[in-house]
């Protein structure tokens, strides 16, 4: 994606690997809108945490970061004599660090294959990793644009853009790729409470300048039943094999309410968040994060213009924080997938190959 760091235009992805300073490297989405700052991460240890806190989210993003932290492990540990042992704990505490999104397992799995032939090796593979899922994203993009029209109304959830797929986006894929195409359209961003991923979306979106509106997680029934949503396009963290998606809290009530006014409600996303071996939605493991999540928010403050945290509510205030829900395959229109727009009868055949 192409951002302005230091006045300079540079073409960066959301996570990469520095081969002159051998650490991973990341967009810091903890301090976006508000400020571009790279964070490094010179041991596998700070990438696990990376990955925890946030600074890199959005599931196949957190694939490429973890195949990218498993491969620093295996360059950390190679010439230690308990090496296996090392690596094997670097690749346990990496798949625990974000439970829901399979994309993380897909990206420690394919490192994996590589543990046992060299350092180099282990790279290479994460690049390629990396690399797959921002190229799929592009191809996202194109096979979803058929579904937006001239003036229509989008919304979506949560945030699926370059930061979110190493680069190119799943779900704002075929939105951008619309609007370069000279369609005009306009889109709600959902805030998406708690950790306002909405902010990534707005940031991304302006830079291409496509026309957005902000709204509460809330308002989003009533426009819909105002008649103001024509279509709903947002990313999933996990897809199961009858279609089922675990995707940002929040998706299954727009899903249902989608459904009410027969608004057609698609998921888009790379092979990396399919999973084949999980049967339904109810098998997935739904992430619960810490509550401080809730009761305070991050911002700007405006008298010293440095990012601030503040208590929405008194510290001991009991809150509840699952990160993700699951919709059932049979509220979804349909999945935007690189292999074309697929129905949840063609996901088993299309993913069995
Ligand atoms: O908790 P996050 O921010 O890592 O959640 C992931 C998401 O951004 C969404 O759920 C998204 O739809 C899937 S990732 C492209």
């Amino acid at each position: 994606m192409k951002l302005i760091v230091n006045g300079e235009e540079v073409d960066l992805p959301a996570v990469w690997w520095n081969s002159e300073q051998k650490m991973v490297q990341l967009i810091d989405q903890t301090k976006l809108p508000f400020q571009i700052a790279i964070h490094s991460c010179s041991t596998y240890h700070h990438t696990v945490n990376a990955i925890k806190s946030m600074k890199i989210r959005g599931a196949p993003s957190i694939g490429a970061t973890a195949a990218y932290g498993l491969a620093q492990a295996i360059n950390e540990f190679w010439d230690e004599p308990e090496y296996l042992t090392k690596v094997s704990s670097a690749y346990d505490q990496l798949l625990l660090s974000r439970p829901t999104a399979v994309d993380l397992k897909r990206g420690l799995d394919h490192v994996k294959k590589s543990w046992a032939v060299s350092p180099d090796e282990a790279i290479v593979q994460a690049q390629k990793f990396a690399h797959n899922i921002s190229m799929q994203g592009k191809k996202i993009g194109e096979v979803g644009k058929s579904l937006i029209r001239e003036n229509m109304n989008i919304l979506t959830h949560c945030h699926t853009g370059a930061l979110a797929l190493v680069d190119h986006g799943s779900a704002i894929a075929p939105l951008i790729a619309s609007w370069e195409d000279g369609v005009r359209f306009h889109v709600y961003v959902d805030e998406t409470r708690p950790r306002m991923q909405g902010r990534l979306t707005s940031w991304e979106l302006t830079q291409y300048g496509i026309d957005h509106t902000v709204i509460c997680d809330s308002a989003s029934g009533h426009l819909m039943s105002s008649g103001k949503v024509d279509l709903i396009i947002l990313g999933a963290d996990r897809v199961t094999k009858n279609g089922d998606i675990a995707n940002k809290i929040g998706t299954h009530n727009l899903a249902v309410i989608a459904n009410h006014y027969s608004i057609p409600f698609y998921s888009a996303f790379p092979d990396t968040t399919f999973d084949i071996n999980t049967l339904t939605g109810t098998e997935i493991t739904i992430e619960e994060r810490n509550t401080q999540e809730i009761y305070e928010i991050r911002g700007l403050s405006k008298t010293t213009r440095t990012q601030i945290s503040v208590s929405v509510y008194q510290e001991n205030t009991h809150c509840y924080n699952p990160a993700f829900d699951v919709t059932p395959a049979e509220l979804l229109s349909g999945y935007i997938t690189p292999h074309g727009i697929l129905s949840k009868e063609d996901l088993g055949r299309v993913y069995s190959n």
